[in-house]
């Protein structure tokens, strides 16, 4: 089974965001009452958290298809031409990744947005004309991990703006308890917590942990999963008490060993650990800003105390 059919596929199934979700409903309530398209949404935060779910079920709710693409799958302003216009009437287009759009695409998106056309050039030189073209009334969903990247004129063609929290441990409890009865294991109420713990905040790493654990489950045991069989498990995934993964790990360590605790610029800390900047900036920071274990601050980023104290590391300081 993927991921596909985990995923929960109206607002009534969906764990968790209760503040977009309550915001969503209205919108999406007021729209069918009147007969229009749902406004533009844009959805940002890190990785995991639901965002193509909920475009979906944006889609659900509302009665419509929704054709998905993402920002770096448009070569050419054209293939997002090719999108609009085969839309039915309050479609959803969705654009994950959306800030990887190029700027020409994303220059076809401004009219579209605005005013459900589609300016188009035909032929080159001086004899070239420009001809507007009607779309039909559609809503484009955005994805992206990253608001900040977007530019101003793309962000403020969106009428709702959503941001999407890391969930709580009691969320994500649900959240595993759900999929393992879709996924048909035992788990108690201390295993699934258990879980629950170590997943970084993120639904798409508490289910993906749960099917691993599972395997050991199956072969241990061959049987369910509770307290005990999720620690050892876990651990054998190297997945720590927080959730830390080897990468986060990783980065905390450098700036510890090789930054004296830092400050350390984003692209030096990046070529340090041998990760992409932006891997960094968009999958491993959130979760350890959250968390209290780094600051961001006007000349990098510095480990905290609890980080120090979680590694058992320590500075070294001069006398
Ligand atoms: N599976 C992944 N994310 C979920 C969510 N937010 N609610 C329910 N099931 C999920």
């Amino acid at each position: 089974r993927g991921m596909e059919e985990l995923r929960p596929s109206r607002f009534r199934e969906y764990i968790g965001q209760s503040k977009v979700k309550e915001n969503l409903k209205i919108f999406i309530e007021a729209a069918l009452k009147r007969g229009e398209s749902l406004d533009h949404v844009l959805l940002y935060g890190p990785p995991g958290l639901g965002k193509t779910t909920l475009a979906h079920i944006i889609a659900s709710e509302m009665g419509v298809n929704i054709r998905t693409t993402s920002g770096p799958a448009i070569e050419r302003p054209g293939d997002l031409a090719a999108l609009l216009t085969s839309l039915e009437p309050r479609d959803v287009l969705f654009i994950d990744e959306i800030h990887r759009l190029s700027r020409t695409s994303e220059e076809v998106l401004y009219s579209a947005m605005e005013d459900s056309c589609l300016d188009i050039v035909i032929g080159k030189g001086p004899g070239a004309r420009s001809m507007r073209l009607a779309l039909t009334p559609f809503t484009l969903i955005g994805a992206t991990t990253r608001a900040g990247q977007l530019t101003s004129p793309l962000r403020d063609r969106f009428g709702v703006i959503n941001r999407l929290e890391f969930y709580t441990q009691e969320e994500l409890v649900e959240i595993v308890t759900r999929t393992a009865v879709i996924l048909d294991v035992g788990l108690t109420d201390e295993g699934a917590e258990e879980i629950a713990k170590r997943s970084r905040g993120t639904p798409r790493i508490a289910n993906r942990l749960l099917k691993r654990v599972r395997d050991y489950a199956q072969v241990w045991e061959n049987g369910g999963i509770d307290l005990a069989l999720a620690s050892q498990a876990l651990n054998l995934l190297e997945v720590d008490h927080l959730g830390l993964d080897n990468i986060d790990k990783k980065v905390l360590q450098t700036i510890v060993t090789s930054f004296n605790g830092g400050p350390v610029g984003l692209d030096t800390l990046a070529a340090t650990v041998g990760e992409e900047a932006e891997t960094i900036e968009d999958v491993v920071e959130p979760f350890l800003l959250q968390k209290g274990f780094i600051q961001r601050t006007p000349r990098g980023r510095t480990v905290t105390d609890l980080a120090l104290r979680h590694l058992g590391l320590s500075l070294f300081e001069p006398e």
